[in-house]
């Protein structure tokens, strides 16, 4: 990055230079330049509206835009030498185009400000970055959904409070991450819509006296429509607070899912084994294999809400319109765009490849009396009412806690110590097989269930 000092593009009112410090402390071209492609996208649509509005003229416009479009291959062979005197990204390659092409290039600013351009260049961005992560999740998703396809009739624990509950199919266990990630892209695509619209023409914040037209450059950009008002075009960075919010959500599903893999694949549980290529070893315990990628996206969705934290704050104290203070917005976005992507493409990539231990986790299923919900509905079917049942199932469980037997494993007869309505065909219901198949409606864990909603799921994907 070159340091020496000649005048800023806004230079004209001051009578000395900007202190060194000042000028490094207020830059922000080390990072907004990430943005560059999408300010020449933004500029290029500006400088084609005023030309079809005769503001400029067409021999103008031509020049500029080919001026900015080799801007844009200097940038992308790395060879665009950024100043932090030209302070940021939208001021580097203004003043390079003046550079290039002359007086012409100064005449690209008509009728706009930096306010309405980086309003701009960061709605372009992050719907890109939206864009992104709804192709990424949609793939987590559909690998989810294979998953849940191929694991409709394997039996593992299903747990309330970490203990065992009732067993539960491992494809109606996946199905429900699945879920929550369908909202997920649900809130991905509101929130994309909602920021879809253009605020060129706000100018600094009161709009431009210039006969521009705000649909074509809104059209152009592929935007829905021009945003309604000057100031709050200028000024509100909710878009970036909404997206921010929706990424948090999915890191933490990401989190609470990580949180799961690290339990089923550690050494007590063995659950699941994750392919060696997303574990790491350790430099000390030759044995080690490491959960490296589910524990990294655990602990990166903290980072995650600090930046909500962050912009939330950032936007709270602000009157309008534009405040430099929202120049503090991009890196949070950056780093949230690079979390969220990373992480939904660590567990795209992964997921599909996940062993499924499917004995163990049958045997852990049967264990800690799983069934004793059965036990009591198969009484209830029998005639005796709800809590009558759970009371005698709680006395036949005391038992096999004291004799140290599972359910399946006591006697009829003293079975039938406790209650006269059980009869020989109580065994069938006992099991862990039997159990789930029970559960056999919109929403259960039987594996027809399972499979007719991972084809609905699969229908749904498909559709987006
Ligand atoms: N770098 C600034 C930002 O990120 C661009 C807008 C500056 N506008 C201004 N009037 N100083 O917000």
């Amino acid at each position: 990055m070159s340091q020496q000092r000649p005048k800023a593009l806004w230079g004209g009112r001051f009578t000395e230079s900007t202190d060194a410090f000042v000028q490094a402390f207020t830059a922000s071209v080390e990072f907004d330049r990430r943005m560059a492609r999408e300010d020449i996208q933004g500029s290029i649509a500006h400088a084609t509206m005023l030309a079809e509005q005769g503001i400029l003229t067409e021999t103008e416009t031509h020049i500029i835009i080919d001026g900015l479009r080799q801007i844009e291959g200097e940038i992308e062979a790395g060879e665009f030498s950024w100043s932090i005197t030209q302070e940021d990204v939208h001021m580097n390659v203004e003043s390079r185009l003046i550079d290039l092409i002359g007086d012409t290039g100064k005449k690209l600013h008509t009728g706009r400000s930096r306010n309405d351009q980086v309003a701009t260049d960061i709605r372009l961005w992050l719907r890109n970055t939206v864009d992104r992560a709804l192709s990424e999740l949609t793939r987590l998703q559909s690998g989810l959904v294979a998953i849940a396809e191929r694991e409709a009739e394997t039996i593992m624990p299903g747990f309330t409070h970490l203990q065992a509950a009732q067993p539960v199919t491992f494809g109606h266990h996946i199905l429900a991450w699945n879920e929550m990630l369908e909202r997920d892209a649900g809130r991905l695509i509101d929130c994309r819509r909602r920021m879809n619209q253009c605020p060129l023409g706000a100018a600094a914040l009161a709009g431009t006296s210039y006969p521009i037209n705000r649909e074509r450059t809104a059209e152009l950009l592929g935007f829905d429509k021009p945003t309604e008002n000057s100031l709050d075009s200028v000024s509100d960075r909710d878009f970036g607070i909404e997206f921010l919010s929706v990424a948090s959500i999915i890191m933490m599903h990401l989190s609470r899912f990580s949180e799961e893999l690290i339990n089923w694949n550690s050494t007590a549980w063995k659950f699941v084994d994750l392919p060696d290529r997303f574990c790491t070893g350790s430099s000390i315990m030759p044995q080690k294999k490491n959960p490296d990628v589910p524990e990294l996206v655990r602990g990166k969705s903290g980072r995650m809400f600090g930046h909500l934290i962050g912009l939330l704050t950032l936007m709270k104290g602000q009157p309008l319109a534009y405040n430099k203070d929202n120049q503090e917005d991009k890196e949070p976005l950056y780093d949230a765009a690079d979390t969220l992507l990373g992480s939904l493409r660590a567990f795209a990539d992964m997921m599909p490849s996940l062993v499924v231990n499917k004995k163990v986790l049958k045997e852990t299923a049967i264990c800690g009396y799983s069934t004793a919900t059965d036990l009591a509905d198969y009484l209830v079917r029998k005639g005796l009412p709800f809590r009558e049942a759970h009371e005698v199932v709680g006395q036949v469980v005391a038992l096999g806690v004291q004799t140290k037997r599972e359910l399946y494993e006591i006697d009829l007869s003293e079975l039938q110590a406790f209650s006269g309505l059980i009869g020989a065909d109580v065994f069938s219901i006992l099991t862990v097989e039997g159990s789930v198949s029970a559960r056999d409606h919109l929403g259960g864990t039987a594996p027809v269930q399972v499979k007719a909603a991972a084809a609905r799921a699969k229908a749904k994907l498909q559709k987006r």
